[in-house]
């Protein structure tokens, strides 16, 4: 689909920007001609995600950091706005996850998902701020279904996603003022990808059953996010602020849920087996 969005001399920040869903959003922005800088915690992946990114003619920049730290997500976005100047769009996507009943799971795993989803977007968002472009600047939070739907085997996704979702909507009433719009984009089963594969069985009789629960009776793809995130970067997404936007087939309308879950019960048992 052709989209005529104009990015050009924008500079777009994406955390976890290296791979998935959103690499994808990041190679939407290179497209349409920004500034990108792209970071995640593998050089491996810095590397070829800015590699690949650079092959579109715009200027990339790269940068390794954990999110979990926030004095290394201070360096990252210095490090960016030395090179292209204040943020246009900020992407905050950065997450772990694994399949594990809450009863089974130690205090360490349940805390590190919520350092990296909930406590990481914090230190994005928080070290941002001074350089956002304001008025003017966008900023979008990666969120996820099991923000506002809960499932099993996912307490530290769940409580640590819902966090991001406040966390938007109390830094739309405290940043508006400043003219800096941010939203949350909550995709559904993406096609693909590492959090797809991770929450997905194997086997294909539960795959073919997720994809029927989906009311558009297709998976997500990397383009159907990154056209979202064009749009809310965007100035006919100008009133839009504090909201959360599905981008999920139907799927939020709870169908998907019980698919899932077996699907998770299918994971769980082929890796208790293992
Ligand atoms: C039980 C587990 C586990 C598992 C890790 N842990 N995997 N517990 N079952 N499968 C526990 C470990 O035992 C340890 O606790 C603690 O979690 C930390 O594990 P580490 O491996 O030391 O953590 P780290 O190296 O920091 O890696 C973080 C990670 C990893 C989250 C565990 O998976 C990761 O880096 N993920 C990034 C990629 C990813 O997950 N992408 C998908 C995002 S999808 P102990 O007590 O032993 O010390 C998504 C939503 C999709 O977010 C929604 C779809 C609808
Ligand atoms: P992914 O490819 O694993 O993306 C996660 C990214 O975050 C990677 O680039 C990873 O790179 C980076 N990352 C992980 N931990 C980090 C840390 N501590 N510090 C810095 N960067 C870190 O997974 P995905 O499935 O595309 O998910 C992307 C986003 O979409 C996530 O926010 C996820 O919750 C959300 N989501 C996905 C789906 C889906 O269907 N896939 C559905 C709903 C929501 P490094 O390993 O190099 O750090």
């Amino acid at each position: 689909m052709q989209v005529n969005f104009d990015f050009s001399g924008q500079h777009v920040v994406v955390f976890g920007g290296t791979t998935g869903i959103n690499f994808g959003i990041a190679h939407a922005f290179a497209r349409q001609g920004a500034s990108l800088t792209v970071v995640s915690r593998k050089p491996e992946n810095v590397e070829a995600a800015t590699t690949e990114l650079r092959s579109y003619g715009g200027k990339v920049h790269g940068v390794s950091a954990d999110v979990r730290d926030f004095d290394a997500v201070g360096r990252a976005l210095q490090a960016s706005v030395d090179r292209f100047g204040l943020i246009d769009t900020l992407v905050s996507g950065a997450a772990g996850n694994f399949l594990c009943e809450a009863k089974d799971m130690s205090s360490n795993g349940f805390k590190v998902v919520v350092d990296i989803d909930l406590v990481g977007s914090f230190h994005v968002l928080r070290q941002a701020h001074a350089h956002l472009k304001k008025p003017g600047a966008s900023v979008i939070n990666i969120t996820a279904p099991q923000s506002f739907i809960p499932m099993r085997y996912q307490a530290h996704a769940c409580a640590a996603k819902a966090g991001v979702d406040q966390l938007t909507r109390v830094l739309a009433l405290e940043w508006g003022g400043e003219g800096i719009r941010i939203n949350s984009i909550s995709p559904g089963p993406i096609d693909g990808t590492e959090g797809f594969r991770k929450l997905m069985a194997p086997a294909p009789s539960e795959r073919e059953r997720a994809r029927n629960a989906v009311p558009l009776k297709r998976f997500g793809s990397l383009d159907d996010v990154a056209n979202l995130a064009l749009f809310l970067a965007s100035p006919f997404a100008g009133y839009i602020s504090g909201a959360l936007i599905p981008c999920d087939g139907g799927g939020a309308m709870e169908s998907v849920k019980p698919a899932l879950e077996s699907a998770g019960d299918e994971a769980t048992a082929s890796a208790a087996k293992a």
